[in-house]
């Protein structure tokens, strides 16, 4: 029905023409317009304006940058803004900026004060969970329609692409920008991305799939050589990358700042041209990461067309690369087509007019979310909380919440809801002295921190949001033991920023600080001791260390970064209004060390050498379960772990073999007494005749609807053999070996609750292209020989 809609707003609006009367072009006229173009035209094409807060041709204040128009042609100018977790604009009113060209082909802009004057809309968006809690949901339709929301508040406002999803891998859970990607599994990652921008894309709005490829650290991520082999680039890290291209053809991919076997991701053909495009089949366009220069000529002969932000000596180096030969006129053109096929389909080309989103269902739809994506990790029966019980609420997280993330995931919202408020919106009584003491030391701690005193509120809200550090409750443990007395049970928070500009640190990030380590001790002494029970919330990035503490508090729920309705949403799973179906994207390791991948990563602060200038990937294939569940090493939550207030039953698993598909069916019963959702996880191992494989691969997933008490249903997951192939790097191939597969669907990937087994009488085989290859071997773990106890 949608995409009905969609279509005709497009023929309704197919003769729209520019403020001169050109036709706007259509993706009908790109080879006849690119026909028209001088090679100045060309070249001013392929590189953005360079302008951060003023658009061109159309009022988005705060995109994160535009292409140029040449109006006498009918191309106009589109405008490409953040980000993963909602659309990144200023919430205020933009000035229509026009662009007229001198004679010498140089673009002179003019600002229109009073089109400022003039509009009174204020541009906020609906601020989501953050991905990573999205993958926590395993559900692919909560995927879509996520997009189709942020889709439609790009539409209202009239952004033409949202510079999302990014979806590189969790290698290591130190990356500072995890918390916008998806989870340690390829497979789990590119279905949610692909349905994602399936959502994003059904209403007309482009996306730019995003950091292509192995953007797995801040530290040096602008030069740094992510060194791997091409088994361990092909299975883990372009997996995602692969099934979002051919499943969803977003219309843009962003290559990112880091090198691959040694070459710029930008510049690299092989990458690029050979595989994106040769093997994959993507026709759409290319767009290089913001800021970071690479030779021009390199970017445009590995057709990255559009390079961003841009800067006027680049449409210099364009032209001249041209007549000197570096860069052919037909691969000028393609990529001129590549910006210009985007440009046909945008918004911007259809006519865009302002309209308001539906906020109201957007902003339900966020809290919908953020409560799926909840994962409880222990409870001994404290949860749900009774109605309208007294809560002692500890933490200044909860009385100053975290919806996401800092950098250019941002999203500039109207409010964030708190823990505490939340909680209250819910019914529950809080306790009033720790509210009224939280409420001024997070006043205090908010001022005394605040690094931009002069900045709009709506930036306060937003950019310079970040988790407060604990306060040391040694000196207020009257008023945990008077709080422990008189409230029926403790909710302690504990919270966590995380950014795009840094990595995180193990030290009091990663692991708890001591005052938080004190905080949960206090509680945990003072309640326990009158005879009641302590849930701590971890309103947090990602994956931190639990092992040394979470059997402490009574119950433990994450809650990631739950977007704007942050409190309502935590009250909402508290309480039992939802009933939590999250399941872990990620393993969380009893330490640090424990991660193959810490062996090789930077610490913060690093400015040179190895891990900063090229990372060695020694662990390999060996990347969150695949490692901890083949070596058996003990973890603290196994991926895909989860509990329910609820309990499901499996039976009647059938595998069945058609052509090159394997069906594999399962009954999944509510047998608890509260209505809820189960994920099922579809885990395969293969034979691994030829080559080391993990003990168990995720293969295909699959979310229940809310089934009641006694309810059931059948779940169907369809495995095509080229998901079940490995890479065979001495023979370029990617090959499902013939012999028995064992499938099964398990609770994690640890436990096992009903299993089959199926048969490949011949192997398959997929031969692709020797490329990618590392600078120089990489040594890579051996899990069998060094790890299996
Ligand atoms: C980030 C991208 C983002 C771009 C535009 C870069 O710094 O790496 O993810 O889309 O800025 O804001």
């Amino acid at each position: 029905m949608r995409k009905i809609l969609v279509a005709s707003v497009m023929a309704l609006c197919a003769v729209v023409a520019l403020a001169d009367n050109q036709p706007v072009i259509t993706v009908r006229d790109l080879d006849k317009v690119i026909g028209r173009l001088t090679i100045e035209q060309k070249a001013r094409l392929l590189v953005g304006s360079a302008a951060f807060d003023s658009g061109i041709s159309h009022e988005v204040a705060g995109a994160a940058g535009w292409t140029y128009e040449v109006p006498s042609l009918g191309i106009p100018s589109i405008n490409l803004a953040d980000g993963p977790v909602g659309v990144r604009i200023n919430p205020v009113p933009s000035q229509r900026v026009t662009t007229v060209y001198d004679k010498n082909g140089i673009p002179v802009t003019t600002a229109d004060a009073a089109s400022v004057a003039a509009d009174s809309r204020r541009t906020f968006c609906t601020c989501f969970p953050s991905t990573t809690a999205l993958a926590a949901t395993w559900n692919v339709d909560m995927a879509r329609r996520y997009g189709v929301a942020m889709g439609d508040e790009a539409r209202a406002y009239g952004v033409d692409v949202i510079l999302a999803p990014g979806i590189n891998i969790m290698r290591n859970p130190l990356c500072g920008r995890n918390f916008e990607y998806y989870s340690e599994d390829p497979l789990l990652t590119g279905k949610l991305a692909a349905a994602y921008i399936d959502g994003i894309q059904s209403v007309g709005i482009g996306t730019s799939l995003k950091h292509f490829v192995a953007n797995n650290q801040q530290t040096g991520k602008k030069y740094n050589d992510a060194r791997m082999s091409q088994r361990t680039l092909r299975e883990i890290y372009l997996r995602a990358f692969e099934i979002a291209v051919k499943e969803a053809k977003p219309w843009t991919v962003m290559g990112s700042y880091n090198r691959i076997a040694g070459e710029f991701t930008q510049t690299n053909k092989e990458l690029m041209i050979e595989l994106l495009r040769g093997e994959w089949g993507f026709d759409g366009l290319v767009l290089t990461d913001w800021t970071v220069r690479r030779p021009t000529h390199d970017l445009l002969n590995a057709r990255s067309a559009l390079i961003m932000p841009g800067a006027e000596d680049i449409v210099d180096e364009i032209v001249a690369a041209v007549k000197c030969g570096k860069v052919s006129m037909s691969v000028l053109d393609a990529c001129v087509r590549d910006v210009l096929g985007v440009v046909a389909k945008s918004v911007t080309a259809q006519g865009w007019q302002p309209s308001a989103p539906d906020v109201e269902h957007n902003v339900a739809l966020s809290r919908e979310a953020a409560g799926e994506s909840m994962v409880l990790l222990r409870n001994d029966g404290t949860l749900p909380l009774a109605e309208g019980c007294k809560v002692a609420l500890f933490g200044a997280t909860a009385y100053k919440s975290i919806a996401g993330g800092t950098g250019s995931s941002n999203v500039n919202k109207p409010y964030v809801v708190d823990i505490s408020v939340g909680l209250r919106n819910a019914g529950f009584a809080l306790d009033d002295d720790l509210w009224r003491v939280y409420d001024k030391y997070s006043a205090f701690a908010s001022d005394l921190l605040d690094k931009y005193p002069e900045c709009p509120d709506w930036q306060k809200i937003s950019y310079h949001r970040t988790a407060l550090p604990e306060m040391d409750l040694s000196h207020g443990m009257h008023l945990v033991e008077k709080a422990a007395a008189s409230a029926d049970v403790a909710v302690v928070v504990i919270g966590r920023s995380s950014g795009e500009t840094s990595d995180r640190r193990l030290d009091d990030d990663f692991n708890l600080t001591a005052d938080e380590h004190a905080m949960i001790d206090a509680v945990c002494g003072a309640f326990h001791k009158a005879g009641k029970k302590v849930v701590v919330v971890m309103n947090v990035c990602g994956m931190m260390e639990v092992a040394s503490w979470a059997s402490k508090p009574d119950a433990l729920l994450m809650a990631w970064f739950p977007g704007q309705e942050c409190g309502n949403a935590v009250a909402d799973v508290l309480g039992g209004r939802v009933n939590p179906s999250g399941r872990l994207p990620m393993t969380f390791p009893v330490a640090y060390a424990d991660i193959p991948s810490s062996r090789n990563y930077p610490f913060v602060g690093q400015t040179e050498g190895r891990n900063f200038d090229y990372t060695d990937y020694e662990e390999g294939i060996w990347v969150g379960y695949r490692y901890f569940n083949t070596a058996r090493c003990r973890v603290a939550f196994p991926f895909g772990y989860g509990l329910s207030y609820t309990s499901f039953g499996y039976s009647d698993m059938e595998v069945s073999r058609k052509g090159s598909r394997t069906t594999v069916s399962v009954t999944i019963t509510n047998t608890g007494s509260r209505g809820g959702k189960e994920v099922a996880q579809l885990y395969v191992s293969a034979p691994a005749a030829t080559m080391e494989k993990p003990r168990a691969e995720l293969r295909g997933f699959a979310k229940t609807r809310l089934l009641r008490p006694g309810e059931s249903e059948r779940v169907s997951i369809e495995i095509d053999d080229y998901a079940l192939a490995s890479f065979d790097g001495a023979n370029s191939r990617l090959i499902a070996e013939k012999g028995e597969y064992k499938a099964f669907f398990g609770a994690s990937v640890e436990k096992i609750v009903a299993e089959k087994t199926f048969v490949l009488k011949k192997e398959r085989t997929w031969r692709v292209k020797n490329i990618l290859a590392p600078v120089a071997p990489v040594n890579e773990l051996k899990i069998n020989q060094d790890l299996i106890k």
